[in-house]
């Protein structure tokens, strides 16, 4: 039976049924484990798309919002996350795609503060990988539920009890069979669904549907037999047997604290495994949950709107030139044209043309509740970290800055151009693509990011976005930290180290590092200034 009432734990009042409805969820994997894919089915069933291929099509006019850079077709891999909706079986689905590579992980962390649950894709010959083990402990940090799909299963793929087991050695989680495969490869039939006694039939002919799906009443039914041949039904038997014997039952408490997750067997491409993954998804992944402030906790019950920015982009649709929030809606039934507050200017804003990501195409949206993902147009007021709200001064917590790990110098190939750059530079440091450093000796910028495929991204699309050909150059800092401290101690912290001084895009003083020799002396001298390599976007 679905459950839509609020996390174990906490005491609210019942959600509104439009809120309980709702699944914010975003899919994390290991590139070429089969997302894309995934997501391509998944919007397939949603009604959101009408054809297969949509996703990864080539064609301009075909691209979706999460292939839009033309950078990510070049590279390959996927940029910016973006949301999707759709509906599926009266839940109300949102999707939050998040950029697979490695580069983008800061990205990704704060897209994962958006969602209430996430998709794990594993390959079925791979299992674990490090991007999958990566992402997986930003889930665990966040206390996430996971569900898993282990993908693939048309290809030879490796023993179910073995992949079971790296998942609960490799990431320290229980597994529950959700479903159990019937043969691999070119011997893969189909799958026995454990919580629903089915047998689901995959049809090689037609990738978009599945062949059959057989209520039976345990394996013993006759009926098991008429459809799965001898050999390979007393081997699910026994696997099946084994199963109930050695992994734990599925048990949604232990799930909604992000200790257990069932796994799905299919292979995204044949359409199979995906509607009883997306089946789970409603039943077991948590509605809107709270959401942490400084001063309280918000319930996505509360009457009330609030949300929080996670994620900006500028220039999505270079034919608009615009720049959109994306705000999580924690609590409340938004209504088109409402005046919220921007609480870190404390002023009004009017959210005249909010916009829902339904696939395809983005739409005005009239209304959105707790759990949604809007898409605000502005010119710059939103950044990251960013509360809106009926005029309570909320400050959500657990959207980090992190310190870069590599830093350029950036010029504009025309010096007549440096305010071009500027505006540029600040745009994609308020957007979160990279951190920008205003020395405060000398003139020009410096960037920082966290991997170094991210240099290559804003070189590209300052002279995409903005056509302005830039040079990156090497720069004598390999490091930064956000410093903080009494009024005083840090001017005199300023005053002592003005070469090696910045500001950041929000002004905030910044200590840039040559060396870890450079680290050590100023914090024996400056016992009082605490510098720190993440800063909690306000
Ligand atoms: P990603 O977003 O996680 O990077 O993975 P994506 O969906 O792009 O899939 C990676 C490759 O794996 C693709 O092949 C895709 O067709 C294939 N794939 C996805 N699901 C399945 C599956 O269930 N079974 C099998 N056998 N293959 C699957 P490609 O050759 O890289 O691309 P394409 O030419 O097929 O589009």
């Amino acid at each position: 039976m679905p459950d839509d009432a609020p996390m174990i734990g906490h005491n609210a009042p019942a959600l509104p049924p439009e809120v309980a409805r709702r699944r914010t969820f975003a899919i994390i994997s290991h590139p070429d484990a089969g997302k894309t894919t995934l997501t391509e089915k998944l919007l397939l069933y949603g009604g959101a798309i009408q054809m297969a291929g949509q996703v990864r099509a080539k064609g301009e006019a075909r691209r979706t919002r999460s292939d839009f850079m033309k950078m990510e077709k070049e590279r390959g891999i996927s940029v910016s996350a973006s949301a999707m909706s759709f509906e599926y079986d009266g839940r109300w689905f949102n999707l939050v795609d998040t950029p697979g590579h490695e580069d983008f992980s800061e990205d990704t962390y704060r897209t994962l503060t958006a969602v209430d649950a996430a998709v794990m894709v594993i390959d079925g010959a791979k299992g674990v990988e490090s991007q999958t083990r990566k992402l997986f402990e930003v889930c665990r940090l966040r206390e996430l539920p996971i569900l898993t799909f282990c993908n693939k299963m048309d290809r030879e793929s490796r023993e179910t009890f073995e992949i079971i087991d790296e998942i609960q050695e490799a990431l320290a989680l229980d597994v529950t069979p959700a479903s159990w495969p019937i043969g691999m490869g070119r011997d893969f039939l189909g799958c026995y669904d454990l919580l629903n006694n089915r047998i689901e039939l995959m049809d090689r002919a037609d990738r978009n549907t599945r062949a059959q799906s057989i209520k039976i009443a345990g394996l013993d039914d006759p009926k098991a037999a008429e459809v799965i041949p001898p050999a390979q039904l007393s081997r699910l038997r026994e696997e099946v047997e084994m199963a109930r014997e050695l992994l734990p039952p599925f048990d949604r408490q232990s799930f909604l604290e992000g200790t257990l997750t069932p796994i799905w067997f299919g292979s995204a491409i044949n359409s199979f495994g995906v509607q009883e993954l997306m089946q789970g998804v409603a039943n077991h992944a948590p509605p809107p949950q709270f959401r942490g402030a400084a001063s309280r906790d918000v319930a996505a019950s509360e009457d009330k709107v609030t949300g929080f920015v996670f994620k900006v982009q500028a220039n999505m649709d270079p034919k608009h030139r615009d720049r959109v929030a994306f705000v999580r809606l924690c609590s409340g039934h938004f209504l088109r044209g409402m005046k919220l507050k921007h609480v870190r200017s404390g002023k009004p804003m009017a959210i005249a043309s909010p916009v829902m990501f339904l696939a395809s195409d983005r739409e005005i949206t009239e209304d959105a509740w707790a759990g949604d993902i809007i898409g605000i147009p502005n010119h710059g007021q939103l950044r990251i970290g960013d509360a809106l709200t009926e005029g309570e001064d909320l400050r959500f917590t657990g959207i980090p800055a992190f310190a870069p790990e590599l830093l350029q110098n950036v010029r504009a190939a025309d010096p007549m151009k440096a305010k071009h750059l500027e505006k540029a530079l600040t745009q994609l440091a308020e957007e979160g693509a990279a951190k920008l450093f205003k020395p405060m000796l000398g003139s020009g910028w410096i960037v920082g990011v966290v991997g170094a495929l991210q240099f290559d991204v804003i070189a590209s699309r300052i002279k995409e976005e903005y056509g302005l050909p830039v040079r990156l150059e090497p720069t004598q800092f390999n490091g930064a930290r956000w410093i903080s401290g009494p009024k005083e101690k840090v001017e005199a912290f300023i005053g002592a180290n003005r070469g090696h001084m910045a500001e950041d895009h929000d002004g905030d003083p910044v200590y840039m590092t040559r060396l870890q020799w450079d680290l050590d002396r100023v914090v024996r001298d400056h016992p009082d200034v605490k510098l720190t390599a993440v800063k909690e976007t306000l």
